[in-house]
């Protein structure tokens, strides 16, 4: 059984990140639209820069919780049938065990070099333009994806989207495109489609099932079902 999971910030609340459109619509006192966007950074470099280095920063902080654990578990015995997208920039997959991420927003821990476009690991700040390690260039910015840019893996998600046999979104709102749209794409395509969100998001009437609770709970209990179809 081929297995797309999609998944976004509301993963990782349990684990202290921030969600973006929860509570006040605020992260961290900003409104996402006024940091993350191209023009954001045309105009206010430090601000973005010092806001994306706080949150790089604020990994060390967060610790991986039972729904990030529970996808590695089903990654160790689907293999390359999971195909793991996430909208998040944490690094709270992999660091739950799962090797195959597909980071489709970008990453915080990568630094992206406006001159010679190639990316790079990157645990520091950003904010003191530092050099670029592959060309000296001072224009690293985060290699994080901003409104109106596209986003990466694009090609492999359709494809995977195509084939799968069942979709399952996890913790986002539905609310960013191209992954709200990934639901009916994949249903269009014939995949049994599951989300388990919080609470209703706005894609909610395009799934074919919907379970609401926190994804800390949810998730385990879902990896669970899944192990008990595939494995003998
Ligand atoms: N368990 C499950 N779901 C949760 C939990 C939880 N503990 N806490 C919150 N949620 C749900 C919320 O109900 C909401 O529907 O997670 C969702 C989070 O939605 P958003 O804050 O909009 O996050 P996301 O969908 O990932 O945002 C998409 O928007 O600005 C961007 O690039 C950013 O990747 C992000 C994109």
């Amino acid at each position: 059984m081929r297995v797309v999971v999609l998944t976004g910030a509301g993963i990782s609340a349990e684990s202290g990140v921030p969600t973006f459109r929860d509570a006040d619509g605020l992260w961290e006192g900003h409104r996402v639209e006024d940091v993350a966007t191209p023009e954001a950074y045309e105009s206010q470099p430090t601000m973005v820069q010092e806001f994306y280095d706080a949150r790089r920063a604020s990994l060390a902080h967060v610790e991986p919780n039972a729904a990030h654990v529970a996808l590695a578990r089903l990654e160790d015995v689907l293999g390359d049938d999971l195909f793991l997208v996430t909208q998040n920039i944490d690094d709270l997959h992999e660091r739950g065990g799962s090797t195959r991420v597909h980071h489709m927003h970008g990453e915080l821990r990568s630094a992206l070099c406006r001159a010679c476009e190639r990316r790079f690991p990157w645990d520091r700040t950003l904010v003191d333009l530092p050099p670029c390690p592959g060309c000296g260039v001072t224009e690293l910015r985060p290699d994080v994806v901003w409104f109106g840019e596209i986003p990466y893996d694009m090609d492999a998600i359709m494809h995977e989207l195509k084939r799968a046999d069942l979709f399952v979104s996890i913790g986002t709102s539905g609310a960013v495109y191209p992954a709200a749209g990934f639901v009916q794409y994949a249903a269009r395509h014939r995949a049994r489609t599951l989300e388990l969100n919080l609470q209703p998001s706005e894609g909610t009437s395009f799934f074919h099932e919907s379970r609401q609770g926190p994804a800390g709970t949810l998730v385990p209990l879902w990896v669970d079902e899944m192990l008990a179809r595939v494995t003998p």
